[in-house]
């Protein structure tokens, strides 16, 4: 379970996380909705160790995850996409995963079919010898998606998955992110703009406003209340 409490963080004058708290058992999705600028990039970078909040704790299975280093976050299983994804552009999609695969101990085979079962899973089996800066953006967040889950996370946090991706694909995404919970064991904190998705997949949401929870609670609660309606929805 990942559980965060208090979260500050400040950039000069302005605060972008007023004190937020999270709990996220095992298997289960967190939607993390809000307008544009309420702090929810800058929760997951004090979570995965871009940013070293002001305050606040954050612990994975009760071990305190705060000031390590991303890499080290990332080692005690924590995994991360952004908004803009970032691979190796000039490796293969393989040498991508393999390269995610540093230190595990698993022989070469193994790791072989866990890379050839995640890029099958996103539909790019076929390009996996081909270099990662010759896929379409939506093609690179599915890249390192599967990136992130050779791994063996115990949580990931997904920065705008949809953004960008095509229907179809993102219908695809939706599909894995459900299994990533349900058959891979992996939490998952999902920020994302599309509230059908986030409505579809996260067994509890919370609606950021200006840094801090504005509300929360499943999909029926959120969707009827007056404040995000007002604050989110702007209408
Ligand atoms: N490195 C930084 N330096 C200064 N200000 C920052 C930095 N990172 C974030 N901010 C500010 O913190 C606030 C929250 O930004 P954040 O990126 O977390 O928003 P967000 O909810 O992810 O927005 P969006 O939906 O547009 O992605 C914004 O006002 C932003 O300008
Ligand atoms: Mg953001």
């Amino acid at each position: 379970m990942l559980t965060v409490r208090n979260l500050r963080k400040s950039f000069g004058g302005l605060q972008a996380l007023a004190g937020v708290d999270i709990t996220l058992p095992d298997e289960s999705i967190l939607g993390v909705i809000g307008m544009n600028g309420s702090g929810k990039t800058t929760m997951l970078n004090c979570i995965n160790g871009i940013y070293i909040p002001d305050s606040g704790e954050i612990a994975l299975d009760g071990a305190s995850l705060l000031g390590l280093p991303v890499h080290e976050v990332a080692g005690s299983g924590v995994g991360r996409t952004f908004q803009v994804p970032r691979v190796f552009q000039h490796l293969s999609l393989l040498d991508n995963l393999d390269v995610a695969q540093t230190g595990s101990a698993a022989g070469n085979d193994e790791r072989y079919a866990l890379s050839e079962y995640w890029l099958k899973k996103v539909e790019l089996l076929r390009l996996r010898h081909n270099y990662a800066e010759e896929l379409s953006g939506g093609q690179q967040k599915l890249l390192e998606l599967a990136r992130i889950m050779v791994a063996r996370p115990k949580v990931i946090l997904l920065d705008e998955p949809f953004a960008g991706v095509n229907p179809e694909l993102a219908q695809m995404l939706i599909g894995i992110i459900g299994e990533i919970a349900s058959r891979h064991h992996c939490a998952v904190i999902l920020v994302s703009h599309d509230l059908t998705s986030i409505y579809q997949l996260s067994h509890h949401i919370i609606v950021m406003n200006e840094g801090a929870i504005l509300t929360q609670g499943d999909a029926a609660t959120v969707k009827s209340d007056p404040a995000v309606i007002e604050a989110y929805l702007g209408a």
